[in-house]
């Protein structure tokens, strides 16, 4: 049976049923035309009883911008969730959340029906979100006009990860994020478990620019480049993400955020 994703907004059409949207490439749309998912984006304007089919007004206590009302939200979850027979996992996207990581990625894509709830303006009246109790899910320390292009890419990321989507089913598994075994430095020592960013590849021609492809991966020893690959995994997320390895980040001054990957001065 494939993955039922709903998404409730108040903007349908940036999901575009079978037109040029996000989606509609790729991955995601072959993943949907061999049956692995299909998604249903639902208007929660469609559930307003005011005669103005308002969604949002304004906050309480004053201040800027428009809050969701409780009642279309509250009611559009419902109808939508009587669609299907599968309880529905409920995920809020909201600058407020959970950080998405690989990790959640992979517990969603393990659930038969996920329920998608697309805020906008200033967010959604607190208390139908304490009674709803979704998880909660940001994107990342930024903010974005709605949740509808957060609820996009947390769709690709787990769309990806369903058995199939993949024209190679051992290719996600080298992901940046995608849990490796490190073997021991030691005899005596112990394989660890790490999410690390993926090494550098590299394809025809052997010499571009005066630059070669390096030696081993022309070698056709697979152990040595298994190997080297591991080495520069772990290169590479001791200096962009020390964070990943349990490490402190190589101290001195906080990397300019403008420059190319944030890397710090003489990097
Ligand atoms: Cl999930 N929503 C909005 N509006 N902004 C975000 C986000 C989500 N994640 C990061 N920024």
């Amino acid at each position: 049976m494939p993955l039922r994703i709903d998404i409730l907004t108040t903007f349908p059409e940036m999901f575009g049923e079978g037109s040029p949207a996000a989606l509609g490439v790729s991955i995601p749309a072959r993943a949907r035309g061999a049956g692995l998912v299909e998604w249903h984006a639902t208007d929660i304007r469609a559930y307003t009883t005011n005669k103005h089919q308002k969604t949002d007004d304004r906050p309480f206590g004053g201040g800027p911008g428009m809050v969701m009302m409780c009642q279309p939200v509250w009611d559009a979850v419902h109808a939508v969730e009587a669609m299907d027979t599968r309880s529905a996992t409920r995920v809020l996207l909201t600058p407020q959340g959970r950080p998405l990581t690989q990790e959640v990625v992979e517990s969603l894509a393990a659930r038969p029906r996920l329920l998608l709830i697309a805020g906008h303006y200033e967010g959604i009246d607190e208390r139908v979100i304490q009674k709803l109790e979704p998880l909660e899910i940001s994107i990342g320390d930024y903010v974005l006009s709605g949740g509808e292009l957060a609820a996009m890419v947390l769709m690709d990321a787990v769309i990806r990860l369903l058995p199939g989507a993949l024209g190679d089913e051992d290719s996600c598994k080298s992901d940046s994020f995608s849990s490796v075994t490190i073997p021991p430095a030691t005899k005596r020592g112990v394989a660890t478990q790490r999410r690390l960013l993926d090494c550098p590849h590299y394809t025809k021609p052997r010499e571009w620019m005066g630059m070669e492809v390096p030696e081993v991966l022309l070698s056709g020893d697979h152990a040595r480049v298994a190997a080297w690959r591991l080495e520069r995994m772990i290169e590479r997320t001791r200096e962009r993400r020390p964070d990943l390895l349990g490490e402190a980040s190589s101290g001195g001054s906080k990397p300019d955020p403008g420059s190319p990957r944030g890397a710090a001065e003489g990097d």
